[in-house]
């Protein structure tokens, strides 16, 4: 049996393997990335024409919820405040909040109440690193890094008063929603090409022992990631594909790849370096394959909205998963090697075979010969037939050569089903074969 790692408090997580990333903050309105403070050298003050004008007038979290859940999303995260420091709720620690903003109301609580109504789990994005906070020091990457007075200035900076005030947020934000399903902190870097020229932040800074344990006193149920400096529930992989199993300890661990439609998080009004629909269900299959999860990023725009690229790119997403979602939900990673251009997944006695490329008629199955009582494709419930090729059979002018012992052949249509990428579903005789 393939080892299938799961968070025992949690086994929603892994089930369900394909989650919605939300980053939305101020940047949203600058449209060229989420760190364009930082890019930018931005001060406080550059920034602020960006809090006076937030407006976000088309916002409705239950347009999110049903486009995250029409892509075959089971839950979704959404940024309660990113590195420039704003927040999206109603805090008492400070005024930088979006109902101080023409926005006029705390977000957050819509956007909980909306996933909630549609079944779908919650989860909070909160970053660690604050641009805005007058007590969070300058390192390597804060936007005054570049000033010439940079130890002066962090003299009366003191980050024992930020710390306060981060896991006073975050008490806020664990006691005011009701239950929290997930929590992605962001991010560490004590050490690094992030911490050359002055000291990074890591598990000191934020005291992420107490953090941690504050965060699990309130919401028990919670899981939370591996960005405080310390061991979380599980890893996250950022912008790549990992190329197997996560390890740490030696152990497999769970893990959830978290990916950008176009490189950037928050919306990126120029930027059309978008993924196709092709590859991210691609990327999807391929992380599952390997035992993980994908939180796929959309930056809504500054009036709220998912924008049409990110809207298509979701609505892709929901037309394969729609009639494919059996090999991806509750599945996970087999010993068993695919042929070339294939992934499997797989779930209990069934095994899904994917198929990048359309080969010519045939594909091979090394192993499988005797073990699949019946296979078919997934996207219409045809039947697709098998054989055992005899393995003396030597290849002829219009007959291929038998394969290894143990081989099974599929016959496949010379035409390629008309779905992103066609799936075999093959039921096993023997559930605890692979
Ligand atoms: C980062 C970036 C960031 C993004 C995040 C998502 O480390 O700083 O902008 O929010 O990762 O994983």
């Amino acid at each position: 049996m393939p080892s299938q790692v799961h968070i025992d408090h949690a086994p929603w997580f892994t089930e369900s393997r394909l989650g919605m990333f939300v980053h939305w903050g101020l940047y949203a309105m600058a449209a060229r990335h989420e760190w364009v403070m930082s890019f930018e050298r931005q001060s406080v003050g550059d920034y602020e024409a960006y809090f006076k004008h937030f407006d976000p007038d088309l916002y409705d979290p239950r347009e999110w919820a049903g486009q995250a859940k029409a892509a075959g999303m089971e839950y979704v995260v959404l940024t309660t405040k990113h590195h420039e420091g704003f927040c999206l709720w109603d805090t008492k620690l400070t005024d930088y909040k979006a109902p101080n903003t023409p926005a006029g109301r705390d977000l957050i609580a819509p956007y909980v109440e909306a996933l909630r109504e549609a079944g779908l789990n919650v989860g909070f994005y909160h970053s660690l690193i604050d641009w805005h906070h007058p007590d969070f020091t300058i390192d390597d990457i804060h936007p005054l890094r570049d000033a010439p007075n940079v130890e002066e200035l962090n003299a009366g900076r003191d980050m024992a008063v930020y710390r306060d005030y981060l896991h006073g947020q975050v008490r806020e934000l664990m006691s005011n929603y009701g239950q929290i399903d997930y929590l992605f902190f962001d991010f560490s870097y004590a050490t690094g090409p992030m911490a050359a020229r002055y000291p990074g932040k890591g598990r000191d800074d934020w005291d992420s022992g107490k953090l941690l344990e504050m965060v699990r006193e309130l919401q028990p149920g919670i899981i939370v990631n591996d960005r405080l400096d310390v061991p979380g529930d599980f890893v996250t992989p950022e912008q790549y594909q990992p190329s197997g199993a996560m390890m740490s300890g030696g152990r497999e661990v769970p893990w959830e790849a978290c990916q950008t439609l176009n490189g950037s998080w928050g919306y990126d009004r120029d930027n059309l370096d978008c993924k196709s629909v092709d590859l991210l269900v691609r990327m999807l299959i391929d992380g599952v394959a390997k035992g993980g999860n994908l939180l796929l990023n959309v930056g809504p725009t500054a009036r709220g909205e998912i924008d049409p690229r990110a809207a298509g790119a979701l609505a892709g997403m929901g037309e394969w998963m729609r009639a494919h979602d059996r090999s991806i939900r509750g599945a996970g990673s087999t010993s068993l090697l695919p042929p070339a251009d294939c992934r499997y997944t797989r779930r209990g006695n069934r095994l899904y075979l994917h198929l990048f490329a359309w080969p010519l008629k045939v594909v091979h199955l090394p192993g499988l010969a005797g073990k699949v009582g019946y296979a078919q494709l997934l996207n219409d419930g045809s039947e697709i037939t098998m054989e055992a090729l005899d393995p003396s059979q030597a290849a002829q002018n219009t007959q291929p050569g038998g394969q290894p012992a143990g081989t099974l052949t599929l016959k496949l249509p010379v035409q390629r089903p008309n779905v992103v990428v066609p799936v075999i579903e093959l039921f096993l005789n023997d559930e605890s074969e692979s």
